[in-house]
């Protein structure tokens, strides 16, 4: 009963921070998160299962408007929904490969805002959209994700398969938001190397992607830990999740204490003293050494 009490008191404490976060219209997040949360602790379900629950709420069934005609089927055994333009076209249309974000743990093409994007893509590009599905952790790891999206890519760069959608072989392109981003980056850079696919990627267009994670302590990380929709807790979450199912992961990550001494030779790939623009910098100095030093520290403390 006491426990109960203490879960209930820091549930209503939380309600009211996120009750008084200003945050823009339409952003339900904080609610969905903490009610993940809290029936988490109570082990009721799985954190991911029950944002993911929310999201498939807001899932939109497949049907074509009056530009659009949306089809689902699957490429590779990879369910994907594609998205034609109505107008006749007398040359050969572009393609677009899209692949939606969420942690690598939610979403879907079915989710309204994806649907609603692929749609307006298709309609004011004159494009065909491909918007592709994959398997999300938590039940399924890293290769899975990008396995899936993969193999789903390389089935549309078929030649026979562009020429049933009327598709340019020259103007093909790839594009995700936030983890999608991290999977289109990762298939563009995949696929320059694949010498099975003839037909290449003319683009990548990365949209808030996930590009890093060797260093969980960049500025903006710095700037707004907390920051709905996305604090560092959950972005770390994410990572891990996608990673494996054990949670030490996650607690080396938001200490920033992940990388094996032996891998810090990969560090001068973050270095965002170089990287970032100035004003995203502000006064923060980005320190090798001192990840190390705390690495250490931490390393040694977990040791005693
Ligand atoms: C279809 O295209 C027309 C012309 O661009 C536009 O006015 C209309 O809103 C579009 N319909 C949908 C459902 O997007
Ligand atoms: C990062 O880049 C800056 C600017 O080029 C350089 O001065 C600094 O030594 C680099 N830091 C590390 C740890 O490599």
């Amino acid at each position: 009963m006491g426990k109960k009490m203490i879960l209930l008191l820091i549930f209503g404490v939380l309600a009211a921070y996120y009750i008084y976060t200003p945050l823009p219209d339409n952003i339900e997040e904080p609610w969905r998160l903490m009610w993940a949360w809290f029936a988490e602790l109570l082990g009721i379900s799985h954190f991911m299962d029950i944002l993911q629950f929310f999201m498939s709420l807001r899932e939109v069934p497949v049907r074509s408007d009056e530009n659009v005609t949306v089809m689902q089927t699957t490429f590779n055994n990879v369910p994907v929904r594609v998205y034609v333009p109505k107008r006749k076209s007398e040359i050969l249309r572009r393609g677009l490969f899209y692949i939606h974000g969420g942690g690598w743990c939610l979403g879907d093409a079915a989710f309204l805002n994806y649907d609603f994007l692929s749609r307006r893509t298709a309609d004011r590009l004159d494009a065909i959209v491909i918007s592709t599905n994959y398997r999300l952790a938590p039940k399924y790891h890293f290769p899975s994700q990008f396995e899936d999206v993969y193999n789903a890519l390389r089935w549309f760069l078929h030649q026979d398969v562009l020429e049933k959608y009327g598709i340019d072989p020259e103007r093909i392109g790839v594009s995700g938001d936030s983890a999608g981003g991290n999977l289109a980056a990762a298939v563009a850079q995949q696929l320059i190397e694949d010498p099975d696919v003839k037909i290449k990627l003319k683009i990548q267009s990365l949209i808030y992607p996930a590009l890093q994670t060797l260093d969980m302590n960049l500025p903006s990380y710095r700037e707004y830990p907390h920051f709905p929709v996305l604090p560092k807790s959950l972005m770390v979450r994410f990572w891990s999740e996608y990673f494996t199912t054990d949670r030490s992961l996650e607690k080396a990550m938001l200490f920033n204490q992940h990388i094996p001494v032996e891998s810090s030779h990969l560090f001068k790939y973050v270095n965002w003293s170089s990287l970032l623009p100035e004003k995203f910098r502000k006064g923060h100095v980005y320190n090798k050494k001192s990840l190390l030093t705390v690495r250490q520290r931490f390393l040694r403390q977990a040791m005693e």
